[in-house]
Parts: structure tokens; sequence; C-alpha cells
């Protein structure tokens, strides 16, 4: 018998006990006037169909019809999706404790990094550690002072860059370019070297492959993450590419940890020393592997969601030349002649810091954030029932472009941000790409320096056209659903030194 028959085969006896148990399940649940509505599902693909390409939009779509909490089946996992902020804050800030749990896509389980993971394993007292361990000695405020110098050297980099560019005349990929400044931003913070390149014909472009890599594996739909029972025979080959990618990322991290260890103690003062202190304490709770994965953690979490921003950030300005033009306008008020540009700059920057806003609330690069679940007890949310094990999905996306909550909300207009003082810190509930409660996202801190810098740098010193005679309309913005919410056509643009 052939494999693909076997498969096929396996796929359906698995496919037909399960549509019976959904089948059991859903008659008994149907009595129940607390289930949240939603669409009715098909047997055993349930609702799969409904997500389309664009899930964000699909459930964004269908949240009109049917509320802003809603009930799908993605095969056999019950999923919830929240899309107002009101639902957000019962589910991320009344109900934080028992909803902080994760549903675990399949790839992550690649090298058991869901046990070893910060961003996937439970809420439990390693988590805290870990969750302690970053905030004390990666984003504290003193230490991102600290390597403030070597960011800003990345950045004049990538200035030097967009100078070669502006000199041949030629078109810049803004995406890509940004990718290697955030790579390098990252990897100098970390460990206080580069880890990409900018002109790839000469230079190995290892690590931007894995990422890039690695982000393929977690964003493509994976049948097993509908059908968890298909697990074992892993029938895409998912998670053992991400076996690969996380094991040459992981043995790279391992060499660099054994380098400093065997070092006489001469400190670089950056984040791999401050976390080796950590694991070197007496009883020590952060252990080697605990480390390896946090490296993966950051790094996975860190690059693609920055930099995706900033190229979104980028599209909105040259579709929009008056924000552009006003937002060039500040930078020159504000900095004068030929200033090294600096992090302490941003506070002083405010029709900036609105256009990050307003792009964060357009093309959030998390559009679900990441799956929350209770794996223990069933909870009510607000008169409806979120069963145990199901996966909440909080739509982001959809709450920034709600015309319930904003005004014009498929416009890109910054203004708004001025006129009010919503921020993006995880206590409005109308705008929070970086979550909110216990689990929001750690990297705020950085994450906030790396645009705003990475932005004003940009626009300070260049201002930019389209290749081509094209027109701002012209500009497709269309997105890529994945892990990270991309520009599914890479920002093509033309810088012009100013
Ligand atoms: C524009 C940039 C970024 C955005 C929009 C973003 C967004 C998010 C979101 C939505 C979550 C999930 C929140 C939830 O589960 O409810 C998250 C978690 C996380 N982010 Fe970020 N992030 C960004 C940058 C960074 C950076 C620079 C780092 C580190 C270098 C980072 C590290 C993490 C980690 C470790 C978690 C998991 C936290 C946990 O589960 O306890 N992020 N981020």
């Amino acid at each position: 018998m052939n494999y693909l028959l076997l498969l096929l085969l396996a796929f359906l006896a698995c496919a037909s006990i399960h549509v019976l148990i959904i089948f059991i399940l859903g008659t008994k649940k149907s009595k129940s006037s607390k289930d949240p509505p939603g669409p009715n599902p098909f047997p055993i693909i349930g609702n799969i169909l409904e997500l389309g390409n664009q899930p964000h939009q699909s459930l964004a779509k269908l949240s009109q019809n049917y509320g802003p909490i809603m009930s799908l089946n993605l095969g056999s996992i019950k999923t919830i999706v929240i899309s107002s902020p009101k639902l957000a804050k019962e589910i991320l800030h009344k109900h934080d404790l028992i909803l902080s749990n994760r549903s675990i896509p399949d790839t992550i389980r690649a090298l058991d990094h869901h046990i070893f993971s910060m961003v996937w394993m439970p809420p439990t007292n390693q988590w805290r550690i870990l969750r302690r361990a970053c905030a004390n000695k990666v984003f504290s405020p003193q230490l991102l002072d600290s390597t403030q110098i070597l960011r800003q050297k990345k950045v004049q980099e990538l200035l030097d860059f967009v100078k070669e560019k502006n000199e041949k005349r030629e078109t810049l990929d803004i995406g890509e370019a940004v990718f290697i400044t955030v790579l390098n931003s990252i990897s100098n913070t970390f460990f206080s070297m580069d880890l990409g390149y900018y002109n790839s014909s000469n230079k190995p472009q290892e690590f931007k492959d894995i990422f890039f890599g690695i982000m393929k594996e977690a964003g493509r739909p994976n049948v097993v993450d509908f059908f968890p029972m298909l697990r074992k025979l892993d029938p895409q080959g998912a998670r053992a590419r991400m076996n690969k990618y996380f094991g040459k990322l992981i043995d790279f991290f391992d060499g660099l940890v054994e380098e400093r260890l065997g070092r006489e103690r001469k400190l670089s003062n950056d984040v791999l020393d401050s976390l080796l202190e950590v694991m070197m304490e007496d009883n020590s709770q952060v252990t080697r592997p605990h480390l390896l994965h946090l490296f993966l953690d950051l790094f996975n979490a860190g690059i693609d969601t920055t930099s995706s921003m900033i190229e979104w950030t980028m599209a909105e300005l040259v579709r929009n030349p008056k924000e552009l033009k006003k937002v060039r306008e500040e930078l020159h008020q504000v900095l004068g002649k030929e200033q090294q540009i600096e992090e302490s700059h941003i506070s002083k920057l405010p029709f900036l810091r609105a256009v990050v806003k307003e792009t964060f609330r357009l093309h959030p690069p998390a559009p679900l954030l990441l799956p929350h679940k209770s794996p223990q007890e069933d909870i009510e949310i607000c008169g409806f029932m979120v069963p145990k094990n199901a996966q909440v999905w909080v739509n982001v996306w959809g709450m920034g472009r709600d015309s319930s909550i904003w005004t014009n909300p498929n416009e890109f207009m910054p203004q708004r941000f001025l006129e009010s003082n919503i921020d993006f810190r995880g206590n409005d509930f109308e705008l929070i790409p970086f979550g909110a409660g216990r689990r929001i996202c750690p990297g705020l801190p950085l994450a906030f320096r790396s645009v705003h810098i990475v932005l004003a740098s940009l626009l300070y010193g260049y201002d930019w056209k389209l290749p081509n005679e094209l027109e701002a309309k012209d500009i497709d913005m269309s997105e890529n659903f994945g892990i990270t919410l991309h520009k599914a056509q890479p920002l093509q643009i033309i810088p012009i030194k100013s």
C-alpha cells in the first residue's frame, strides 16, 4: 500500500472517530444557551473553510454577523474569537490568570521548545522566573540605556546602506534592509555581534534564511493544528523542518554560551553576560536549556514583528504624502541640523509617535495576538461559556478597523492620536498590538525604542518616492497572514537626500 493512501486512510479513520465525538458533544452542548454564537460547522472540518487565506479579515467579517464573542470548530479544536475591547478586557484582564495558558502549534513542539520556552509554557513559577529575568536583565531601562550606543551604530549602518542606494539612484527593499538592522540591533544588544549583512552577494545570510524559514513554517496552516491526533505522523513534515531550524540556532547559541563561560571573566556587558550571571546563581532555576530556548524566543518574537511594523509605517507614509511631509517637518523642527538621533528624542516627537500608533492600529504585527486558553475549567465571559481547552484568539486587527470604535477606520489619520490619550501599553483595550495583562509582550520597551529610532533616522535624512513614476494609490497594501502580518508585496522605494 503506498504511503499516501495509508495517510489518507489514517486521516479518514481519525476524522470519523472525531466527527462522532464532536457530534455527540455538539448535540449535548447545543442545549446550552450560553455557547457563543458562530457559523454552523461542516462535519469533520468544522469551520476551517471560513478562515480563508486571511483569517483575521474573515473573522472580522464573521463577527459583524455573530457578535464580539464567536465560537468556531477548527477541525477538532474549539476556538473562541474575541472582537471587542470590552471582551478583550474580560479575557486579558479579569480572567487573565486562568486564560494565560497557551494553545500550542505543532511546529513549536520541535526540539521540545514548548517545554522550555517562555512564550509557550503555562504561567507557572518557572515562567514567572523567566519573565522576571527578562524584565530585570534584558529589557530594564538601565540595560536598554546602556546598550543604546550599540543600536545607534546599527542604525548608522542602515543609513550608510541607504546613502549608497541614494547615490546609485537605486530602489530599496525597505523591509529587507530593516530586517537586517533589527536583527543586528538585537544580536548586538544580546551578544555584541552582527548576524546579518546588507550586501548579501559576498556574505553568508545563514541567519536571515533560518529566521525566514521559521516564520514560514510557523505561519503556514498545518493540518495537525486542526487534528492533533495526527501529531505523530507530521503529515506535512512541518515539525521535522522546524527541528532543523531550531537545532541550528540552539547549537549556535550553545556555542556562544560555551565560549563565554570558558573565557576569563572579561565582561562584554551585554544581555548574554547578564543572563549568565542569573544562570550561575546558587540554586538558579534558569538552566542552560532555558537560556538557549529563551534566546530562540527573543530573536523569533522580536525581529520579524519590529521590522514588518517599520515597513508598514513607511508604506503608509509614502501612500499619504501629507503625513510624510508633516512627520519630516516635525523631525527637522525638533532636531535642527545634522543631529545624531537618540532614543531620548522620542518623547519630543508627538507626531511621529502618533504615526506609529496609527500604524499599530491598522497593521498590528500579531493580528490575533498569540493563542490563549483555559486548560482546567470552563469560564463564563459576559454570559457566554468559554469551554475548557478551547483556544482563544483576540482579533486586534478587527478591533483596529471597527467603525464603532474609530471614525473612518480604514483611513491613515495619525492626527486622531494627537487628540486622545490612547496608548498601546495594555491599558486601552481598543489598541493592544502587544497584548495586555500578564502575557503582554515583554519586549515592548525595546520594540518601542527600535521602531521610533529607525523611523526617525530614515525620515530625517531622506524624502521617499516610488520608482517608475508609480503613484501613491498604486502601492499594493495587501497582507500576508502568518504568525506575523506581512506586506504581501515588499515595499520598494527610492531615498531622496534632503
Ligand atoms: C513591534 C514589535 C512587537 C509586537 C507588536 C509584539 C507583539 C507581541 C504580542 C501580541 C505578544 C503576545 C501577547 C499575548 O499573548 O497576549 C507578544 C509576546 C511576546 N513578545 Fe512581543 N512584540 C514585539 C516585539 C518584541 C520584541 C522586540 C521582543 C524581544 C526581543 C518580543 C518578545 C516577546 C516574548 C518573549 C513574548 C511572549 C511573552 C509570554 O508569553 O509570556 N516581542 N509580543
